[in-house]
């Protein structure tokens, strides 16, 4: 299944019945396809941990929920309490902090979820608080991939995990504190695309998990499966990738307890293609360098380009290449910074104000890092259905941004 887009009359449907663009467009089809494609490539011995914070819409986590997800993996105590709160249980969800501090700690140990550490001093701490409590550690094996520099997560320049060589010290401070270590935890980093890095990531991990001889629940390997942000791009066979270290996983599995299993935790893959933004052209501006296309939307709404230099394929809902010819355009938003740029210098059928663009795979890291910066409210949502369109995030009054600011 192609990264979701929809036709110009679903999108103007869509406009029409709530009213508002910006607006996030999700089709639950694409979702629960995703958690499919999934599944069927790993089989059912590999758990999947959604990672919430690729997107936690409540209405986006049930589909998965329904789609047949097993549990989240999570990074704040809220995220924590959300996953309670749409139904998973304190097994079916991880707390996979980073620099957590004694606090968090805490509230994550009342809710009866594990922690998964990832440094010797949350470690410590975790062991100073709670002796023989059960835990997981996230281990830096030392492989790093991802979209970009910013969400590499494994190498010897990152501050996740715990490296090779504190892994003698972490086995002491397990013993220490009559710890017992249930879970082995990676990940390398978000939006890869190179078999070879996975297979490297879950033979480190493997490899040092040998080394701790303990009778563990789970491994998990983390998500970073990357996704097609040009329509043009083929997607990873998972099929393949699961195929190159099924031998590996079957023989550790048989060194461990009965109940034992893996983990997967992919956030992009499962919901980063089933979304698009919508946004209107507000302004078609020609200047000496280039043509800029306004659009009314901003990085508040969707940061990635601005944050990380990514790309977002954007098309124009409203033309056609044979009706209006093409034309070279950078499409920025209305934040009021220079920065504020979806499209440098693109290709597309020649805009005009009051057109609809789509800037497409926008499911995962896009609302959920998104802000109030310069008082605009959240875009709002819907998820369609095949005909079916339902509203999963209301606009903002300006009565409840303003209540919420001064709150
Ligand atoms: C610990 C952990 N697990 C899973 C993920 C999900 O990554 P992705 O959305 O690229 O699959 C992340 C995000 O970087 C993460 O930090």
């Amino acid at each position: 299944m192609e990264p979701f887009v929809p036709t110009l009359e679903q999108a103007e449907r869509i406009i029409t019945q709530t009213g508002q663009t910006p607006i996030y467009v999700t089709d639950k089809q694409n979702l629960s396809h995703k958690a499919r494609l999934f599944r069927d490539a790993f089989g059912p011995g590999v758990k999947i941990f959604y990672a919430l914070k690729a997107n936690y819409n409540p209405a986006i986590v049930l589909a998965l929920k329904e789609a047949g997800i097993d549990g989240l993996d999570t990074v704040s105590p809220y995220e924590v309490l959300l996953g309670k709160k749409l139904g998973f249980t304190s097994e079916e969800l991880l707390f996979t902090g980073n620099g957590c501090s004694n606090d968090e700690l805490r509230q994550i140990h009342e809710q009866g979820v594990i922690s998964n550490l990832g440094s010797l001093s949350e470690l410590k701490r975790f062991g100073d608080m709670f002796p023989d409590a059960p835990c997981a550690i996230r281990l830096n094996v030392d492989v790093g991939d991802g979209e970009c520099a910013f969400v590499v997560t494994g190498g010897e320049d990152t501050k996740f995990g715990i490296s090779d060589c504190d892994i003698g010290t972490a086995k002491d401070l397990i013993a220490k504190y009559n710890l017992t270590l249930i879970g082995i935890h990676g990940h390398i980093g978000s939006g890869f695309y190179q078999k070879e890095s996975f297979v490297a990531g879950v033979e480190g991990i493997l490899g040092r998990a040998k080394g701790f001889d303990a009778p563990l629940k789970f491994i998990d390997f983390g998500g970073g499966f990357g996704i097609r942000y040009h329509l043009q791009k083929e997607a990873i066979n998972l099929k393949n990738w699961a195929g190159a270290v099924q031998h590996k996983l079957d023989d550790f599995a048989k060194t461990m307890p009965e109940d034992f299993h893996y983990r997967l935790e992919p956030g992009k893959f499962l919901v980063g293609e089933s979304t698009c933004l919508l946004a209107r052209v507000t302004m078609v501006k020609p200047e000496r360098k280039t043509t800029f296309v306004g659009i009314d939307t901003g990085f508040n709404h969707l940061i990635r380009p601005t944050l990380y230099g990514s790309y977002h394929q954007i098309i124009n809902l409203s033309a056609t290449r044979e009706k209006r010819g093409e034309k070279q355009v950078t499409v920025v938003g209305n934040v009021c910074e220079s920065g504020d740029i979806f499209g440098d210098n693109i290709i597309l059928p020649n805009p005009e104000e009051g057109d609809i663009l789509a800037i497409l795979s926008a499911g995962a890291y896009c609302q959920s890092m998104s802000s109030l910066y310069q008082l605009r409210p959240p875009a709002s949502e819907v998820m369609v259905d095949g005909n079916n369109i339902n509203i999963i995030r209301a606009p903002m009054s300006f009565e409840n941004l303003a209540e919420f600011i001064a709150s």
